[in-house]
């Protein structure tokens, strides 16, 4: 029989506290940026799930690809029984990497944490079905701040914790700095991270990945106007933004904007703040940074992490790095 347990670290409420302080903080302060987090409200986790299925957006793609050539030797190679996934989502990469454990016969136990409490609960639905006396101790919480609360190994146990998505790359150097550090504060030696990481290419392509066509992405950026519109009582006016990406070559990551058309007072009662927007201002809402092998190795190695191997897809077009805590 399955084994169940949710244990909820984050206010039920879902955009309580922590968007009216980044609100606050990010749109108050010069250059205007909100943490990308605010993307993902049902709409936004909505239209992701759409972005990954765009002819121009290849990590999704990539990274299962990936991992289905790989799982098996991540099994070995980790020694894990646990498997924590941070950001988990509902996602098929997840039953990937578990079937790979529970062929190996080496699955005891999954620890998805997510902010969502609702994705969670189907995914554990999910889990219960394919995986029979599977411990399953989902973590309602933000990966950037609730690591502390991951479940202890078991005696002689391994865990390894699956970052995947390329979602690191949203963060700024010393977020993942911070992050990584605070990872291996909550692991033992031993214990891996398998960490997905999308790759520096050739521009057209990345632009291509962030500007689609459809203008699917432009959409999903805008949403988090709308988000501060219905969570913060802001007056907002989506149309009045244009979608602008760029790559940023220097600190090869792609840069998200929106941008003022016209000027723009905006009026955000539940934050307290006013903002008055002048022709062509930008908010930057979100970062996505790509990396080089190099680069991966040296991030991990500064928290204390031994790279075992960089996994990539023929094409090279993504990573994905099984490290050790040394
Ligand atoms: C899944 C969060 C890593 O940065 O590629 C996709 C988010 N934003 N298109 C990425 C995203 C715009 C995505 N992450």
């Amino acid at each position: 029989m399955t084994e169940l347990k949710v244990s909820v670290l984050v206010d039920s409420d879902w955009a309580s506290g922590s968007l009216v302080d980044d609100v606050r903080r990010g749109l108050g302060s010069h250059p205007r940026r909100l943490p990308p987090k605010w993307l993902y409200d049902d709409e936004g986790s909505r239209l992701f799930d759409e972005i990954t299925r765009l002819p121009e957006y290849y990590p999704t793609e990539a990274e299962r690809a990936i991992l289905q050539a790989h799982a098996a030797d991540i099994v070995t190679a980790s020694g894990a029984s646990t498997v924590v996934e941070l950001g988990s989502g509902t996602s098929d990469k997840t039953r990937t990497l578990l079937d790979a454990f529970a062929a190996a016969g080496r699955l005891r136990r999954f620890v998805p944490v997510d902010v969502s409490e609702q994705t969670l609960r189907d995914a554990a639905d999910m889990l219960h079905r394919r995986y029979p006396g599977l411990a399953v101790e989902a973590l309602v919480g933000d990966f950037t701040l609730h690591l502390g609360h991951l479940p202890p190994n078991e005696p002689d146990g391994r865990r390894m914790v699956a970052f995947l998505g390329g979602t690191i790359g949203n963060l700024y150097v010393e977020e993942r700095a911070a992050f990584l550090g605070a990872l291996a504060d909550s692991l033992d030696p031993g214990d891996s991270l398998l960490l997905g990481t999308d790759l520096v290419k050739p521009v057209d392509r990345l632009v291509a990945a962030y500007h689609d066509s459809q203008g699917v992405t432009a959409q999903f950026v805008r949403n988090c106007l709308a988000v501060l519109n219905r969570e913060l009582d802001a007056d907002f006016d989506l149309d009045a933004f244009s979608y602008v990406p760029f790559w940023d070559g220097h600190m090869e990551r792609m840069d998200l904007r929106l941008r003022a058309e016209s000027p723009q007072r905006v009026t955000i009662p539940g934050a307290g703040l006013d903002l008055d927007l002048h022709v062509g201002e930008e908010l930057r809402v979100e970062i996505s940074t790509k990396f080089r092998p190099d680069g991966i190795r040296a991030e991990l190695a500064a928290a204390g992490f031994e790279t075992v191997e960089l996994f990539t897809d023929p094409a090279g077009d993504f990573g994905l790095t099984l490290a050790r805590l040394a």
